[in-house]
């Protein structure tokens, strides 16, 4: 009798999986095709008899699975056509295309961006670890998971998770722009890390449902008046005898320093006017976390100043305009000053050094690399 069960059970559990294989459905902890095969391996196992049928049922299963790799290796169906509408696939599709989100952010043990925290949980760390410190905080309108997800998009910088900068930014305005359903579905998204997709949780304040009517009124996004050159941009960039050797500090599509934060796709998540601003007044706004500048003076006289890369309770390890990295041990530090009281390492004087048709040829250099194209070049 229990064997019975057991069988039917195995049965069905291998029709099921293999359905949501065919379909498409959103997978959780492992990908259909090894839940299918689990299933399918316990059913000969309870039932011999059933070989044949278990066996037909893996080719079918094999021939889905590799057929489902082949769109998404091509790039085709999938994703796209998930990618409308309200739900956790919408918004996955969005985080790591349109969204950008990954250009900052991974999840779990996809994608390598650190610029932001990992995502993996985020619903459940919103619940047990940032909804106490925001209502600690003052945020009394901070009352659910969701409504930190939202106020963490709508409103970047009025919580900054610990070790991070306040570089997220406000997605629903250019260059990212996107619009309310796309905000929802990439919070969906956020939600199925550690709670239950639920987007009748998610109430977007204004600032976001009015965003392309106020970007209209505002009288649109930032112009610098020139038109940038990219090409003259490129060389600006590059060339360690310019003025601007941003190449020194900065790396584009793998080539230059690491001292600063790499810019291959800064014009894609940020607008003109913030690149503009931080070549004009580094200082402005630190890209802290790894970035904050410090200044010590050792016990012996040395100073040495730079970026703090990793700091623990023995030591602070201090990278220099040149990428050197030191590790100064805490005993032996005299003195210490940090931002604001020290600027950013980055040239200050960049004004001085730089026309503005220099500045517009690196924001324009900056574009090209992101893939975004200032408006005035479109159609060219
Ligand atoms: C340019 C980098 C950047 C981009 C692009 C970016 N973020 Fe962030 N994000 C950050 C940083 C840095 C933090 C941490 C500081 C803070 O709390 O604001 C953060 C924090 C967050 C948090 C809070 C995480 C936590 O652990 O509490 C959420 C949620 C979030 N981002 C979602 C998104 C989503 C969704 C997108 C894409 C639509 C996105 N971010 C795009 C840099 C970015
Ligand atoms: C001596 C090193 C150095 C040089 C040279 C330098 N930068 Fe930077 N830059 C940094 C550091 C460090 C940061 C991060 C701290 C900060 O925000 O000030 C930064 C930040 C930035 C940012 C903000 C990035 C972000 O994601 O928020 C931009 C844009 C930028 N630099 C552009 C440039 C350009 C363009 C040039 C060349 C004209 C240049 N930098 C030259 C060190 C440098």
């Amino acid at each position: 009798m229990l064997k019975k069960v057991g069988r039917i059970l195995s049965v069905l559990a291998c029709l099921g999986t293999f359905l949501a294989l065919i379909a498409n459905l959103p997978v959780f902890f492992l990908p259909w095709i090894l839940w299918f095969l689990a299933a399918a391996a316990l059913m000969v196992w309870l039932w011999p008899a059933g070989r044949t049928g278990a066996f037909v049922l893996i080719i079918l299963g094999a021939f889905v699975y590799i057929g489902a790799l082949v769109t998404e290796i091509s790039g085709g169906g999938g994703t796209a056509v998930a990618a409308e509408g309200v739900n956790p696939e919408a918004g996955e599709a969005i985080y790591w295309g349109k969204g950008k989100c990954s250009t900052c952010h991974s999840l779990g043990d996809q994608g390598s961006a650190i610029r932001g925290p990992n995502h993996e949980n985020v619903c459940a760390k919103a619940l047990a670890e940032r909804l106490p410190a925001r209502q600690a905080a003052g945020a009394s309108h901070i009352q659910t998971p969701t409504d930190y997800l939202v106020e963490s998009i709508a409103d970047p910088q009025a919580y900054i998770v610990e070790g991070f900068s306040g570089a997220m930014p406000k997605v629903y305005l250019p260059p990212v722009s996107l619009n309310p359903d796309e905000i929802r579905a990439v919070i969906v998204y956020m939600q199925t890390q550690g709670c239950e997709a639920d987007p009748a949780a998610i109430n977007l304040p204004a600032e976001i449902l009015n965003a392309a009517t106020a970007e209209v009124a505002a009288g649109g996004e930032f112009n610098l008046v020139l038109v940038g050159d990219p090409a003259a941009g490129r060389e600006l960039f590059f060339d360690e005898a310019e003025a601007a050797a941003c190449v020194k500090c900065h790396t584009v599509a793998g080539e230059g320093e690491e001292v600063g934060p790499e810019l291959t796709d800064v014009a894609g998540t940020q607008t003109a006017a913030y690149i503009f601003e931080s070549i004009m007044n580094p200082s402005a706004e630190i890209a802290a976390g790894d970035y904050e500048p410090i200044q010590v003076r050792l016990n012996d006289g040395t100073v040495l100043s730079g970026i703090i890369v990793a700091e623990d309770e023995a030591s602070l390890t201090i990278k220099d305009k040149e990428g050197e990295e030191t590790v100064v041990n805490r005993a032996d530090v005299d003195r210490e000053a940090r931002y604001p009281d020290v600027p950013s390492i980055m040239p200050s004087n960049f004004g001085e050094l730089l026309t503005v048709q220099q500045v517009a040829d690196l924001i324009a250099f900056l574009q090209e690399s992101a893939g975004v194209l200032p408006a005035e070049e479109e159609g060219e």
